[in-house]
């Protein structure tokens, strides 16, 4: 069983920070930023796996009501990485889009991630969609919104009058959904666009999931038998 090729699209619920921190009696701040640090390996594992498109689930609606001095921290932290880390990205032909809502975003957070859809437009060996301040449901609120604004009549809504009016206009739906750090949940990711991914739930901790991590959960991909409904 299992004769899957790919995935082509991989998502990933990048969870665990905190309990990597307090494992090793750190802040929970440097757990974010050992997570983000992360990133970069990550992505070249999966790229040699062959993978076109990784969506990171790096900052959901529902985090706001975190403590206001961690969410402050995330926010610096996505500034300062995405400094840090934009240029290797470009050169290594990743193409950077954003999914989720940026107009509530703190002004500098909200340029940071113009910055990086803009300079990474034509890269094409991999696209990574960030979402940050993304949710599901707020998504499929605001496609709802734009199908009342286009005027479309309700003979004519379709999935497709939905899809191309998500975030995710124009990207696969993810082969595969992986979780670090063990929950079991979706936490309002991807919630249209999952309807047939390949569940995968680790529990590896965000930051120490590796190239053997990344191996692992290519090859489970594999041998899953996709049925799409089918005999
Ligand atoms: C994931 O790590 C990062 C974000 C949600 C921003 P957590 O911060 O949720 O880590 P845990 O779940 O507390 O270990
Ligand atoms: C999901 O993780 C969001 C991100 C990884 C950005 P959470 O840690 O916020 O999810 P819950 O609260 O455990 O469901
Ligand atoms: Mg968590």
């Amino acid at each position: 069983m299992g004769n899957n090729k790919g995935p082509r699209h991989v998502a990933i619920i990048m969870d665990g920070n905190g309990r990597w921190a307090t494992s090793q009696g750190l802040d929970r701040s440097s757990g974010h930023e050992k997570g983000t640090l992360n990133i970069q390996r990550v992505l070249q594992a999966f790229s040699a796996h062959g993978v076109k498109y990784i969506t990171l689930y790096a900052f959901s609606t529902e985090n706001w009501n975190r403590p206001k001095t961690e969410v402050d921290n995330l926010m610096r932290l996505t500034v300062s990485s995405i400094a840090d880390q934009l240029a290797f990205l470009h050169t290594e032909g990743i193409r950077i889009t954003h999914l989720g809502e940026k107009s509530s975003l703190p002004p500098e957070v909200m340029e940071a991630i113009k910055e990086c859809e803009k300079t990474t437009f034509r890269n094409d060996k991999l696209t990574l969609n960030l979402a940050f301040n993304y949710g599901g449901r707020s998504e499929i609120v605001k496609a709802v919104k734009k199908l009342v604004e286009d005027k479309v009549s309700p003979s004519e809504i379709n999935e497709s009058q939905i899809e191309t009016r998500l975030y995710t206009k124009g990207i696969p739906d993810p082969d595969m959904i992986i979780r670090t750090a063990g929950e079991k949940r979706l936490s309002n990711f991807l919630i249209w666009q999952s309807a047939y991914s390949e569940y995968y739930s680790t529990e590896t901790l965000w930051p120490d999931f590796n190239e053997s991590d990344v191996s692992k959960a290519i090859s489970v991909y594999r041998s899953r038998n996709r049925k799409f409904g089918e005999l």
